[in-house]
């Protein structure tokens, strides 16, 4: 099996994720330059609110041409899949988004959701390495995207911040299975937040490791000082399920949204009411916890400092 770092072109098997709004040209060259792959998120970079796919593609074309700016190393775009039953072409924001990809030569396509053989197709006719993070981790989705050309798998355990795994599986389970599953490289996800956590990945037969809510701690990530604060400050105790694909630190929005989610479980009602707000820009990118939730893995008892990315990547990779 070729190892993570040949395939990737870093020092260090580790990527760090993808988080939309909290991902930036700063943070990606940071986390590149430091022996990471840094990957942008939809809206890196920003702070307003654009629905038109040219101007997201546009947006993001500044974003990708400012990475290159600050480093000379590898980094990689998040693509979001189209429903399975949808073209690429059919399907604007993710079209318009790869065309920018493809003239700005980017190679590293960190493709979330589910297997999709046109698109995997379109990228590697551009000579793309494809890690492929299904977003809810079967054995399945696994194969079909290792048969479809994936270079590299992510296995997501429920502990994870951002949109959760549709089954409650954790990191422990999903991770050994979705290695024995694969032929190809396999990255651990979910919960990862310290050196502990990249030795048990390894320990799992894992290839290295993909780690998001920890890098929102570091001086380089856009979050907002007051988000950073909380996150500081908080426990998993107060940690609530919000809608049925988040969780949220407690803020007056999460409670109310907490409550409702337990009294009526699986609303899809409270996830479109979280996307109306925004999803994770008002609470996290601008720190406003009356209408945002604060969404963080549930090892949030570790994410106690923020640092440089320079250290946290020394700190989680060189024991
Ligand atoms: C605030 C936040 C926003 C996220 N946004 C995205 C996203 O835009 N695209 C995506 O593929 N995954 C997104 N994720 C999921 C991460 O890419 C990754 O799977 C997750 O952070 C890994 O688990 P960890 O947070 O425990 O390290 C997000 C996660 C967080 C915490």
């Amino acid at each position: 099996m070729k190892k993570v770092t040949d395939i990737l072109n870093t020092q260090y098997p580790l990527i760090q994720a993808p988080m939309s709004w909290l991902t930036s040209a700063k943070l990606v060259a940071a986390v590149s330059n430091a022996g990471g792959l840094g990957v942008l998120g939809p809206n890196a970079g920003q702070t307003t609110v654009t629905r038109d796919p040219d101007e997201t593609a546009k947006r993001m074309q500044s974003e990708i041409k400012k990475v290159k700016r600050l480093t000379t190393k590898p980094f990689g775009i998040n693509i979001l899949t189209p429903k399975t039953d949808r073209s690429v072409a059919e399907t604007r924001f993710t079209r318009e988004l790869l065309d920018v990809a493809f003239i700005e030569e980017i190679k590293y396509f960190v493709v979330v959701g589910t297997a999709h053989q046109e698109l995997f197709n379109l990228i590697k006719e551009h000579d793309g390495v494809i890690i492929f993070r299904p977003l809810t981790p079967t054995i399945d989705q696994m194969r079909l995207g290792e048969k479809y050309g994936a270079d590299v798998a992510v296995a997501t355990g429920s502990d994870e911040g951002g949109v959760i795994p549709e089954q409650d599986f954790g990191t422990f389970t999903v991770v050994p299975t979705m290695v024995d599953s694969v032929d190809i490289p396999v990255l651990a996800a979910g919960g990862i937040n310290d050196h502990r956590g990249v030795k048990a990945a390894f320990a799992l037969g894992a290839q290295g490791v993909y780690i998001g809510s920890r890098f929102l701690m570091t001086d380089e990530a856009p979050m907002s000082d007051q988000a950073k604060e909380l996150v500081k400050k908080s426990s998993y105790d107060n940690i609530y399920r919000v809608s049925p694909t988040q969780r949220s630190i407690k803020t007056s929005i999460a409670e109310k949204y907490a409550k409702e989610e337990y009294l009526n479980p699986h609303n899809n009602d409270l996830d479109k009411q979280i996307n109306s707000h925004g999803g994770v820009r008002p609470g996290m990118l601008l720190g406003d916890f009356n209408t945002g939730i604060v969404s963080i893995n549930n090892g949030v008892d570790i994410l106690n400092t923020v640092v440089s990315v320079k250290k946290l990547v020394h700190s989680l990779m060189d024991y």
